[in-house]
């Protein structure tokens, strides 16, 4: 990509309705637009980033065997009826009616949707386990949308859900999605933690949350020193007792974290009030076991921005940045500097590079502001040392600089893992 043409609105000071860091530099990095409280549109930077989350998703989702679908954002009230939700989600649901008065919402999550998919196509023991997932925007009326993507009131998540034979069929099924989240959140960059959690709203039985370790994280996490025990401290007292059930010798600490994914084991919640059952091998009919589990993909990103920042802008993971490489001529009315920058630009995006070329007409420093601001994690400038055959390579967020041929930037250590031959 070209930056000259390329709609990136970069903005010099923080705007006043930004709290944290996230939502500041996505603001002025030019990744996000509010529309209105917690609704943003995301610009071509932003909506880069959601899609590099959402492959790395997809990737570790389907490999775990499970199956991509769509799903309808817009859900017939009788379904909440059927599981007694209508009545009890509150103000969060937003309901409409249709041209012919009938009650409608707009999912906010989309657990009976698919306990009605599947029992209405899925008979037999014979088809399980199944597990389905979908990334789809979904919409709660949260009272108080803050902190731009993390807590938005419409926001893209992956939702996945399992269906079982047996409560052992679940636990398997669940332990292949909590080993497809670990691997999604390293392939993220992100220092996280797996914590026992409160169930909640959705309910079921246990359930663990992925926490992205961040000072400005609204949820406080108390973790063992010895052992691997961590925990949401709405499940557990600490001020009364800080000893460590698990382990006896451990003391538990605490620190914030922001909650990226929830995965719930849920039995028979939703299928028993809903009657999806299937014919066992017996010949009864019984309730599908079920998990779900969700990712907040723009909350992963705005999460990976809490961990990785400095004063001068984003530092992204090279895994989820919106470019690998930037491309800086220092003078674009030198030809040698433009003809330099081209031939780097076509070699790395023809071997599958992301690279965003600034090849407008500004004075460098505000060319270098602009890519510490948006983050890119490779930068390489071609300037004065162009005459002596090289050119700068820097690398966002280290005091790492290198003079490299220009013909030698593809062979950059850690460009490795991206290229593909096209
Ligand atoms: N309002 C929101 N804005 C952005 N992401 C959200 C929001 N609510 C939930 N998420 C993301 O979706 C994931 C699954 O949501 P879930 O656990 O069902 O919601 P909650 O934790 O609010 O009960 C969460 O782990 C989080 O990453
Ligand atoms: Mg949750
Ligand atoms: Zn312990």
């Amino acid at each position: 990509m070209k930056m000259s043409g390329f709609l990136v609105p970069t903005l010099r000071d923080d705007p006043s309705e930004a709290e944290v860091i996230s939502h500041k530099l996505m603001l002025r990095g030019g990744y996000i637009r509010k529309l209105a409280a917690g609704i943003y549109s995301y610009l071509p930077l932003g909506w880069r980033v959601i899609k590099k989350v959402e492959e790395i998703i997809r990737t570790e989702m389907n490999n775990a065997g499970a199956q991509e679908v769509l799903l309808p954002a817009v859900q017939p009230a009788e379904l909440w009826q059927q599981t007694g939700r209508w009545d009890v989600y509150g103000k969060e649901l937003l309901r409409m009616k249709d041209r012919h008065e009938r009650d409608f919402c707009l999912g906010p999550t989309h657990e009976e949707v698919i306990t009605d998919l599947v029992r209405n196509n899925v008979s037999s023991y014979k088809n399980l386990p199944l597990i389905l997932y979908q990334i789809q925007t979904k919409f709660r009326d949260e009272i108080r949308p803050r902190f731009g993507l993390m807590r938005g009131r419409e926001f893209i998540m992956k939702d996945c859900y399992s269906f079982d034979r047996d409560e052992a069929g679940l636990k398997k099924s669940y332990e292949r999605m909590a080993q497809a989240y670990k691997n999604i959140f390293d392939k993220c960059g992100l220092k996280y933690r797996v914590v026992e959690a409160d169930p909640g709203a959705i309910g079921g039985g246990f359930s663990q949350e992925y926490m992205v370790i961040a000072q400005t994280g609204e949820d406080e996490i108390a973790y063992c020193s010895d052992c691997s025990f961590a925990a949401s401290t709405e499940l557990i007292n600490i001020e009364k007792d800080n000893s460590c059930k698990r382990c006896s010798t451990g003391v538990l600490k605490t620190e914030r974290g922001i909650e990226v994914g929830h995965i719930f084991q849920l039995g028979t919640k939703y299928s028993a009030p809903m009657k999806a059952e299937f014919l066992a091998e017996t010949g009864e009919r019984i309730p599908y076991v079920m998990g779900c589990y969700g990712i907040g993909v723009g909350r992963t990103a705005a999460a990976a921005i809490e961990q990785n920042h400095d004063d001068n802008g984003i530092i992204w993971p090279l895994q989820i940045a919106p470019f690998h490489v930037a491309v800086v001529p220092v003078n674009v009315s030198e030809p040698e500097q433009m003809a330099a920058a081209e031939k780097i630009y076509s070699e790395l995006t023809g071997n599958g590079i992301d690279v965003l070329m600034d090849d407008r007409d500004e004075r460098a420093g505000v060319k270098f502001k602009d890519m510490d601001l948006i983050g890119i994690p490779v930068k390489v400038v071609i300037g004065k040392t162009l005459s002596q055959g090289k050119v700068e390579v820097s690398y966002r967020g280290t005091d790492k600089k290198e003079l490299v041929a220009p013909s030698d930037i593809i062979n950059l250590e850690v460009l490795k893992p991206y290229i593909r031959k096209r």
